[in-house]
C-alpha cells in the first residue's frame, strides 16, 4: 500500500494533544495540509479520515464491506448488544427492515401534534423579560418528545421520571474515550450501570404489560410497532424482549442529544443572523403548524438545513473496513478505520458557495442564488444504507420546535457571539444558547400532562 498522507510519526503526539483540545479545528487544518485523504495516530488508534464528496464515494455503498461495532461500541453500555448503531451483518439488516417502517412518513406525521403540544408546554414556562437558556430548555422537552412518540400516552406522565433514570448512563457514554469502568459507589461508571437496572425495570415492565394487554402495532408509538412487527424478508421472525429494549432505549440515545445539539445551534443562528428569526415569523403565520404545513415552509426547511449544514451534531462517524476501498485515488487497506466529517466536510469551499457565511436561501430551488449542492458533499445524517433512521423524525422535530419558537416568543440572545463547541458525536453549544425573552405573543397552552 502507497503511504497516506498525514503527519509524520514523530508530530503525532502534538496532533493528539490538538485533537484533545478542538478536534474539529485540527481536522480543518489537517485537511488544508494533506488532502482529502489522511490517516493519523498509530497502531489500535490509527485513523484514515475521508473528507468531501470523492473520498466518500465508496463509503456510503454496501453495508457488507464494513462492520460498525467496532467504531460504536463504547455505546453497548446503553444501547444494549442488540442496537442497531451496533449491529452489523445480517443481524443488522433484519433488525433495520423490522424497525424502519416505524419511522416512515406517515406515522412520523401522528407525532407532529404531541411535538406541538411539548414545545407550547416549554414556552408556556417563559415570562417577558426573564432570562433562558433555550438549549437545556428545549433539550428536556425534546427528550419528552422522543420518549412519548416512543412509549405513546401510556408512559407520558413518567416521561421525565424515564428520561432522569436514563440520562447518567447516556452522560457516560458522552465521556471523553477511553471509558474507565470502575465500579465503586460515586464514579461514573457506577452512576451508568444503576441508571441502566432502573431504566431497564420500566422498560421491560413496559413490555411485558403491553405483551399482557395485547399490542397494537397501528398505536401510534413505536413500541406498539416494534413488538408486533415482523420481518417483511424473514419467515415472520419478531425481535425478542431484549431486542425491543435495546431499539426502544438506543433510539433514545440516538435521537435525542443530536437534536437537542441541532435545535440549539439553529436557534442560535435564526437569532444572530439579522432578519431570520422576522422572515422565518412572516412565513409560518398564524396558528400552530401541523404536518401539512410544515412540509409547504421552504425558508424554514432553509434554515434548518443550512443550520446542519454548518453544525452538523455528528461531526464525526465512521466504520471499520472488510476489504479494500478506493478514496479520492488512495486505496484504503481492509481493517482500516474510516472516519468522515460532515462538519468539514459541508465548509468546504470548493463544494460550498461562501461556506461560512449562514444563507438559508441557497437551499431554495427557486431563488437566484440555489446551487444545487454535490452529491455526497451534505452529509448530516450519513448517506446510503446506515443512513441515519431517525433523519425525518429529527427534521420535523426541529422544524416543529423552530415554527413554534418564532411563532410565540420574542427572543433576544444574550451575547451574540458564536458558542464554541463541545463534543464531536453530538457536537452541542458549549454553555448552550442564553436568551431574553422580549416578549411572550400568544399565551401557549397550558401543560397539560
Ligand atoms: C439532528 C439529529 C440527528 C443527527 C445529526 C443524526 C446523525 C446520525 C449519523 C451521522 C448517523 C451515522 C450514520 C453512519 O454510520 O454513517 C446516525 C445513525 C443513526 N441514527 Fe441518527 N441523527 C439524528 C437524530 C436521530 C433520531 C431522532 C433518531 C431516532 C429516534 C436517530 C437514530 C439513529 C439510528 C438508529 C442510527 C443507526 C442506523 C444504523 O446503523 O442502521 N437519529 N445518525
Amino acid at each position: 500500500m502507497t503511504r497516506l498522507p498525514g503527519p509524520p510519526l514523530w508530530r503525532q503526539g502534538l496532533i493528539g494533544l490538538r485533537m484533545r483540545r478542538d478536534p474539529l479545528g485540527e481536522l480543518i487544518e489537517l485537511h488544508r495540509r494533506h488532502g482529502p485523504v489522511f490517516a493519523t495516530g498509530a497502531g489500535p488508534l490509527k485513523f484514515v479520515w475521508l473528507i468531501g464528496p470523492d473520498a466518500h464515494r465508496e463509503l456510503f455503498v454496501g453495508v457488507d464491506r464494513f462492520a460498525w461495532r467496532d467504531v460504536t461500541k463504547p455505546v453497548v453500555v446503553v444501547d444494549g448488544e442488540t442496537a442497531l448503531v451496533v449491529s452489523d451483518g445480517e443481524d443488522h439488516e433484519r433488525r433495520r427492515r423490522i424497525v424502519q417502517p416505524a419511522f416512515n412518513i406517515r406515522r412520523i406525521d401522528r407525532h407532529v401534534p404531541l411535538m406541538v403540544e411539548e414545545a407550547r408546554r416549554t414556552f408556556a414556562r417563559w415570562v417577558p423579560d426573564g432570562e433562558v437558556n433555550i438549549y437545556e430548555d428545549l433539550r428536556r422537552c425534546i427528550r419528552r418528545i422522543v420518549i412519548r412518540a416512543l412509549f405513546g400516552d401510556r408512559l407520558s406522565t413518567r416521561a421525565d421520571e424515564l428520561g432522569d433514570r436514563l440520562q447518567p448512563a447516556l452522560d457516560f457514554v458522552d465521556r471523553p474515550l477511553p471509558q474507565v469502568k470502575i465500579d465503586l459507589p460515586g464514579t461514573p461508571w457506577h452512576r451508568a450501570r444503576a441508571a441502566r437496572r432502573r431504566t431497564d425495570e420500566l422498560v421491560f415492565a413496559e413490555i411485558d404489560a403491553r405483551r399482557k394487554s395485547g399490542v397494537d402495532a397501528d398505536a401510534d408509538d413505536v413500541l406498539g410497532w416494534l413488538l408486533d412487527a415482523s420481518d417483511p424478508e424473514g419467515e415472520g421472525g419478531q425481535l425478542s424482549d431484549q431486542e425491543v429494549r435495546d431499539q426502544v432505549v438506543s433510539l433514545i440515545a440516538a435521537g435525542y442529544e443530536t437534536t437537542s445539539a441541532a435545535v440549539g445551534w439553529t436557534i442560535w443562528a435564526a437569532l444572530a443572523n439579522g432578519g431570520v428569526w422576522d422572515r422565518l415569523r412572516e412565513e409560518v403565520g398564524d396558528g400552530p403548524v401541523d404536518a401539512e404545513r410544515l412540509r409547504g415552509l421552504t425558508y424554514l426547511d432553509g434554515v434548518v438545513s443550512e443550520s446542519l449544514r454548518l453544525w452538523p451534531p455528528g461531526a464525526v462517524a465512521g466504520r471499520k473496513l472488510l476489504e479494500p476501498i478506493d478514496a479520492a485515488g488512495y486505496g484504503i487497506p481492509a481493517g482500516a478505520i474510516a472516519l468522515y466529517s460532515p462538519f468539514v466536510t459541508q465548509r468546504l469551499p470548493e463544494v460550498w458557495p461562501d461556506p461560512l457565511s449562514f444563507r438559508p436561501e441557497r437551499w431554495d430551488k427557486n431563488d437566484p442564488r440555489y446551487v444545487e449542492p454535490v452529491h455526497l458533499s451534505y452529509v448530516p445524517f450519513g448517506a446510503g444504507p446506515r443512513r441515519c433512521l431517525g433523519f425525518a423524525f429529527a427534521l420535523t422535530e426541529i422544524k416543529v420546535l423552530l415554527a413554534e419558537a418564532v411563532r410565540t416568543v420574542d427572543l433576544e440572545l444574550l451575547t451574540t457571539e458564536e458558542p464554541r463547541r463541545q463534543s464531536i458525536a453530538s457536537m452541542r453549544p458549549r454553555g448552550g444558547v442564553r436568551v431574553r425573552v422580549r416578549g411572550v405573543r400568544e399565551p401557549a397552552a397550558r401543560a397539560t400532562t
